[in-house]
């Protein structure tokens, strides 16, 4: 039996979940991996109070970072700088890595294995995406003999947690978000779930894995569940789609384009039925077509999974090289892949708006292929303006934004204009 002596910083939702299964339940990381865990110290702030079983617990991290017993240092207090300098100094003392910190590995991944290589260790990140699903073993190690073209993912549980709930119970956003909080899903400052920030870090980590670029979170353009509003999913269901949270990432001649956005979903296809606060993630190769990876991810338990099964590999000889591949493709900026789109306007009750409305749209040589608008009724809450739904051909995100800005400096249309792409299979 092999052993594996461990330091843990971070005793939270994740933290907790790890101590108490390998606490509690040793034998199953026995039975499938092999390998007996040893909690040999933890890193809590708040002391013992926090560690509700009998451990080494110290309330300074960095001591963990350099306690010469350790093989593996487990960092799950999240953020960024903090969080680097332990790892980088627990790297400095020898110890493999294993980490929950998808901020951390989205931002500076790059620096940081270049230093685990040069120290002969290596970080194992399973849990910073898609928690207990696991899609990074099957980026580096499943689909290593193919090359990706595209993934489109749903990667982030709370905010699909709570357009589910939206959607299906008609739970108010500020209901749901507090459910997905008691749950454990959100993160500690629930902002990066919501505008999207979360989705778009795993996105990124994704890409460096899927494309061989660089961690490099700065070239993913992405926006939050914070625009949706319960109008738009009714609209949504009326229309035949659900709304979800979408991140893409795709190569088109060496190019590499990270995006995340909330994005109509067909009801028949795949992405459409994920509910709760699953994720899942297709990958489409040239050679093998799609493969679909779907379960939960977000939660102590499902991301414990995660870092549990991390530790197994690491004693097991960890991974292939796969994200110190010399960078062979380049991230860019725009998103050159057209989509069909969703447009909301509140448009002035006056002949001749809408076909003013649709010359913009034939400016832009884009289609309307839906429209739905409502006769005013006596107790509207605005008998001027009355809105407007569009469905439009295809369109890219440059093009989209042009239009949108066209709209919204017309006189007959009041306030802004929402538009969210439609899912297609790239
Ligand atoms: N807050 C994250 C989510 C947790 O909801 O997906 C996992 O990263």
């Amino acid at each position: 039996m092999k052993s594996l002596k461990i330091g843990v910083c971070g005793v939270g939702n994740v933290g907790g979940a790890v101590l108490e299964n390998l606490t509690n339940t040793p034998d199953i990381v026995v039975s499938n991996g092999g390998v007996q865990i040893e909690i040999t110290q933890v890193g809590a702030r708040k002391g013992k109070s926090a560690v509700p079983y009998d451990l080494d617990v110290v309330t300074d991290l960095m001591e963990v970072a350099k306690n010469p017993t350790i093989d593996v240092f487990v960092e799950l207090i999240g953020g960024c700088d903090l969080a680097k300098d332990l790892i980088e100094h627990a790297i400095g003392n020898g110890k493999n890595i294993v980490t929950a910190n998808k901020a951390l590995i989205a931002t500076h991944g790059d620096e940081l294995f270049k230093l685990a290589k040069e120290h002969k260790v290596q970080i194992g990140f399973e849990a910073s995406v898609a928690g207990g699903t696991p899609v990074i073993k099957a980026l580096r190690e499943g689909l290593v003999a193919n090359e990706v073209k595209w993934f489109a993912g749903i990667l982030n549980g709370t905010t699909n947690f709570i357009l589910s709930k939206m959607s299906e119970d008609k739970s108010s956003f500020d209901d749901a978000l507090k459910e997905a909080q008691e749950l454990g899903l959100a993160e500690t400052d629930p902002t990066m779930d919501i505008d999207g920030t979360d989705a778009a870090q795993k996105a990124s980590i994704l890409s460096a894995l899927a494309f061989n670029t660089p961690f490099d979170f700065s070239f993913v353009s992405y926006g939050g569940i914070d625009q949706v509003s319960p109008e738009d999913i009714a609209y949504a269901y009326q229309l035949g789609y659900s709304i979800k949270h979408i991140a893409y990432g795709s190569l088109d001649n060496g190019q590499v384009n990270v995006s995340a956005f909330p994005t109509f979903v067909p009801k028949d296809q795949l992405l459409s039925q994920v509910g709760q606060q699953m994720n899942a993630l297709e990958i489409f190769c040239e050679s093998i077509g799609s493969t679909v990876y779907y379960g939960p991810g977000a939660g102590p338990k499902p991301t414990a999974s995660a870092v549990i099964a991390d530790l197994v590999d690491l004693s097991n000889g960890g991974w292939p090289e796969s994200e110190n591949k010399k960078n062979q493709n380049t991230l860019i900026k725009e998103c050159k892949q057209q989509f069909s789109r969703y447009f909301k306007l509140d448009v002035k009750n006056e002949a001749g708006a809408i076909a003013k409305v649709s010359s913009l749209f034939a400016d832009e040589n884009v289609s309307i292929e839906a429209l739905i608008q409502n006769e005013i009724k006596d107790n509207s809450p605005n008998e001027n303006f009355v809105p407007v739904v569009i469905i439009s051909g295809v369109l890219t995100d440059t093009e989209a934004g042009r239009l949108q800005e066209n709209l919204e400096a017309m006189t007959e249309i009041a306030g802004p204009v929402k538009q969210f792409r439609i899912h297609n299979a790239l």
